[in-house]
Protein backbone atom coordinates (compact mmCIF):
# COMPACT_ATOMS: atom_id res chain seq x y z
CA UNK A 1 0.00 0.00 0.00
CA UNK A 2 0.99 3.27 -1.09
CA UNK A 3 3.12 5.23 1.59
CA UNK A 4 2.60 8.56 2.48
CA UNK A 5 4.26 11.20 4.44
CA UNK A 6 2.37 14.45 4.82
CA UNK A 7 4.27 17.52 5.74
CA UNK A 8 1.63 20.76 6.82
CA UNK A 9 2.27 24.11 8.76
CA UNK A 10 -1.18 24.89 9.58
CA UNK A 11 -5.12 23.44 10.76
CA UNK A 12 -4.56 20.62 8.74
CA UNK A 13 -7.89 20.00 7.06
CA UNK A 14 -6.40 18.46 4.10
CA UNK A 15 -4.58 15.54 6.21
CA UNK A 16 -7.89 15.05 8.07
CA UNK A 17 -9.65 14.69 4.75
CA UNK A 18 -6.78 12.01 3.70
CA UNK A 19 -7.72 9.94 7.09
CA UNK A 20 -11.28 9.64 6.64
CA UNK A 21 -10.37 8.61 2.66
CA UNK A 22 -7.91 6.04 3.72
CA UNK A 23 -10.56 4.96 6.81
CA UNK A 24 -13.90 4.68 4.38
CA UNK A 25 -11.51 2.95 1.28
CA UNK A 26 -11.53 5.40 -1.14
CA UNK A 27 -8.06 5.66 -0.69
CA UNK A 28 -5.75 2.98 -0.54
CA UNK A 29 -2.81 4.14 1.41
CA UNK A 30 -1.28 4.90 4.87
CA UNK A 31 -0.21 7.97 6.47
CA UNK A 32 3.04 6.66 7.61
CA UNK A 33 4.26 9.94 9.36
CA UNK A 34 2.80 14.00 9.61
CA UNK A 35 5.78 16.70 10.06
CA UNK A 36 5.56 20.12 10.59
CA UNK A 37 7.74 22.96 10.51
CA UNK A 38 5.26 24.80 13.28
CA UNK A 39 5.90 23.43 16.14
CA UNK A 40 2.19 23.67 17.65
CA UNK A 41 0.40 23.34 14.06
CA UNK A 42 -3.05 21.66 14.73
CA UNK A 43 -1.72 19.67 11.95
CA UNK A 44 0.20 17.33 14.66
CA UNK A 45 -2.24 16.94 17.07
CA UNK A 46 -4.81 15.52 14.12
CA UNK A 47 -2.23 13.08 13.59
CA UNK A 48 -1.69 11.62 16.63
CA UNK A 49 -5.36 11.83 17.36
CA UNK A 50 -5.32 8.81 14.57
CA UNK A 51 -2.11 7.45 16.29
CA UNK A 52 0.03 9.01 13.48
CA UNK A 53 3.73 9.21 14.17
CA UNK A 54 3.99 13.09 14.36
CA UNK A 55 7.00 15.31 14.64
CA UNK A 56 8.18 18.65 14.66
CA UNK A 57 10.88 19.47 12.77
CA UNK A 58 12.35 23.18 12.80
CA UNK A 59 13.18 24.44 9.29
CA UNK A 60 15.16 27.48 10.71
CA UNK A 61 17.10 29.34 9.53
CA UNK A 62 15.19 30.13 6.27
CA UNK A 63 11.67 31.43 6.39
CA UNK A 64 10.03 30.56 3.39
CA UNK A 65 12.26 27.66 1.61
CA UNK A 66 12.32 23.99 3.01
CA UNK A 67 16.58 23.89 2.37
CA UNK A 68 20.19 22.97 3.52
CA UNK A 69 20.21 20.89 6.82
CA UNK A 70 16.85 21.26 7.72
CA UNK A 71 15.83 19.74 3.90
CA UNK A 72 18.42 16.91 5.09
CA UNK A 73 16.43 16.40 8.44
CA UNK A 74 12.87 16.42 6.85
CA UNK A 75 14.69 13.77 4.01
CA UNK A 76 16.30 11.59 6.58
CA UNK A 77 12.30 11.84 9.02
CA UNK A 78 10.24 10.51 5.92
CA UNK A 79 12.91 7.66 4.47
CA UNK A 80 12.69 6.37 8.62
CA UNK A 81 9.14 6.39 8.40
CA UNK A 82 9.35 4.63 5.38
CA UNK A 83 7.27 7.07 2.89
CA UNK A 84 7.22 7.02 -0.78
CA UNK A 85 5.78 9.32 -1.49
CA UNK A 86 5.51 13.49 0.27
CA UNK A 87 1.40 14.89 0.36
CA UNK A 88 2.56 18.58 1.05
CA UNK A 89 -1.29 19.90 2.55
CA UNK A 90 -0.29 23.44 3.69
CA UNK A 91 3.34 23.22 3.57
CA UNK A 92 4.17 26.92 3.68
CA UNK A 93 7.90 26.48 2.26
CA UNK A 94 9.50 26.06 -1.30
CA UNK A 95 10.46 22.61 -1.50
CA UNK A 96 13.92 22.32 -3.67
CA UNK A 97 15.70 19.81 -5.03
CA UNK A 98 17.35 17.73 -2.59
CA UNK A 99 13.60 16.66 -1.32
CA UNK A 100 12.09 16.09 -4.94
CA UNK A 101 15.26 13.96 -6.02
CA UNK A 102 15.01 11.85 -2.81
CA UNK A 103 11.15 11.17 -4.09
CA UNK A 104 10.61 10.54 -7.44
CA UNK A 105 7.50 8.73 -7.11
CA UNK A 106 6.29 12.18 -6.37
CA UNK A 107 6.12 15.52 -3.81
CA UNK A 108 2.93 16.74 -4.69
CA UNK A 109 0.89 19.60 -3.40
CA UNK A 110 -2.75 20.99 -3.16
CA UNK A 111 -2.73 24.84 -4.15
CA UNK A 112 -6.41 26.56 -3.60
CA UNK A 113 -7.04 27.93 -7.01
CA UNK A 114 -7.02 27.02 -10.61
CA UNK A 115 -3.48 27.05 -11.51
CA UNK A 116 -1.59 28.56 -13.21
CA UNK A 117 -3.66 31.25 -11.91
CA UNK A 118 -3.16 32.50 -8.64
CA UNK A 119 0.25 30.82 -7.26
CA UNK A 120 1.83 32.00 -3.81
CA UNK A 121 0.33 32.76 -0.66
CA UNK A 122 -3.52 33.30 -0.09
CA UNK A 123 -4.71 32.42 -3.39
CA UNK A 124 -8.61 32.80 -2.68
CA UNK A 125 -7.57 36.47 -1.61
CA UNK A 126 -5.81 36.97 -4.49
CA UNK A 127 -9.24 35.52 -6.40
CA UNK A 128 -11.49 37.91 -5.26
CA UNK A 129 -9.49 41.32 -5.50
CA UNK A 130 -8.76 40.03 -9.09
CA UNK A 131 -12.96 40.03 -9.63
CA UNK A 132 -12.52 35.95 -10.92
CA UNK A 133 -16.59 34.13 -11.26
CA UNK A 134 -15.23 30.94 -10.99
CA UNK A 135 -12.11 29.90 -8.71
CA UNK A 136 -11.19 26.10 -6.93
CA UNK A 137 -8.39 24.07 -6.03
CA UNK A 138 -5.28 22.30 -7.94
CA UNK A 139 -3.70 19.28 -7.12
CA UNK A 140 -0.25 18.80 -8.40
CA UNK A 141 3.07 17.45 -9.00
CA UNK A 142 5.61 19.71 -7.04
CA UNK A 143 8.84 20.92 -9.13
CA UNK A 144 11.67 23.35 -8.26
CA UNK A 145 9.16 26.50 -8.95
CA UNK A 146 6.72 27.97 -7.22
CA UNK A 147 3.09 26.27 -7.71
CA UNK A 148 4.08 25.31 -11.51
CA UNK A 149 4.05 21.25 -11.49
CA UNK A 150 2.18 19.21 -13.82
CA UNK A 151 -1.60 18.71 -12.79
CA UNK A 152 -3.25 16.04 -11.24
CA UNK A 153 -6.63 17.17 -10.58
CA UNK A 154 -8.78 20.72 -10.73
CA UNK A 155 -12.28 21.42 -9.47
CA UNK A 156 -14.13 24.66 -9.66
CA UNK A 157 -16.00 26.56 -7.23
CA UNK A 158 -18.45 29.43 -8.09
CA UNK A 159 -17.20 32.99 -6.57
CA UNK A 160 -20.49 34.29 -4.95
CA UNK A 161 -21.10 38.49 -4.56
CA UNK A 162 -21.47 38.28 -0.86
CA UNK A 163 -18.37 35.93 -0.78
CA UNK A 164 -15.71 36.75 2.36
CA UNK A 165 -12.22 35.47 2.35
CA UNK A 166 -13.18 32.86 4.63
CA UNK A 167 -16.14 31.62 2.89
CA UNK A 168 -14.19 31.40 0.03
CA UNK A 169 -11.68 29.29 1.26
CA UNK A 170 -14.23 27.05 2.98
CA UNK A 171 -15.93 26.84 -0.13
CA UNK A 172 -12.47 26.04 -2.08
CA UNK A 173 -11.42 23.77 0.99
CA UNK A 174 -14.52 21.04 0.70
CA UNK A 175 -13.16 20.61 -3.12
CA UNK A 176 -9.50 20.16 -1.94
CA UNK A 177 -10.63 17.59 0.56
CA UNK A 178 -12.25 15.59 -2.67
CA UNK A 179 -9.28 16.35 -5.09
CA UNK A 180 -6.35 15.35 -2.76
CA UNK A 181 -7.64 12.01 -1.75
CA UNK A 182 -8.72 11.21 -5.74
CA UNK A 183 -4.68 12.19 -6.93
CA UNK A 184 -3.38 10.45 -4.35
CA UNK A 185 -5.81 7.59 -5.47
CA UNK A 186 -4.82 7.45 -8.87
CA UNK A 187 -0.53 7.81 -7.81
CA UNK A 188 -1.60 4.50 -5.74
CA UNK A 189 -2.80 2.82 -8.63
CA UNK A 190 -0.14 3.59 -11.19
CA UNK A 191 -2.51 5.52 -13.03
CA UNK A 192 -0.61 8.44 -13.74
CA UNK A 193 1.74 9.16 -16.57
CA UNK A 194 4.28 12.50 -17.09
CA UNK A 195 4.24 13.44 -20.83
CA UNK A 196 6.55 16.53 -20.24
CA UNK A 197 4.94 18.80 -18.05
CA UNK A 198 1.42 16.81 -18.57
CA UNK A 199 -0.04 14.93 -16.45
CA UNK A 200 -2.08 12.25 -18.47
CA UNK A 201 -4.71 10.38 -16.31
CA UNK A 202 -5.03 6.61 -17.71
CA UNK A 203 -8.45 4.72 -17.43
CA UNK A 204 -6.69 1.43 -17.22
C1 LIG B 1 -5.09 24.78 1.98
O1 LIG B 1 -6.15 25.58 1.51
C2 LIG B 1 -4.02 24.66 0.93
O2 LIG B 1 -4.52 24.67 -0.36
C3 LIG B 1 -3.18 25.87 1.21
O3 LIG B 1 -3.14 25.95 2.61
C4 LIG B 1 -4.35 25.44 3.13
C5 LIG B 1 -4.02 24.45 4.23
O4 LIG B 1 -5.18 24.07 4.91
N1 LIG B 1 -1.90 25.74 0.64
C6 LIG B 1 -1.27 26.74 0.01
O5 LIG B 1 -1.72 27.85 -0.09
C7 LIG B 1 0.08 26.37 -0.56
N2 LIG B 1 0.49 27.33 -1.53
P1 LIG B 1 -5.19 22.82 5.90
O6 LIG B 1 -4.03 23.03 6.89
O7 LIG B 1 -6.52 22.91 6.57
O8 LIG B 1 -5.02 21.57 5.09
Amino acid sequence: MLAVGVLGSGKGSNAQALVEAIESGRLQARIVCVLSDVENAFILERARRHGIPAEYISAAPFKTKLDGEAEQHYIAALRRHGAEVVALAGFMRMIKRGLLRAFPRGVLNVHPSILPAFPGLEAWKQALAYGVKVTGCTVHFVDEGMDTGPIIVQKSVPVLEDDTPETLHARIQEKEHEAYPLALQWLAEGRIRLEGRVARICSC
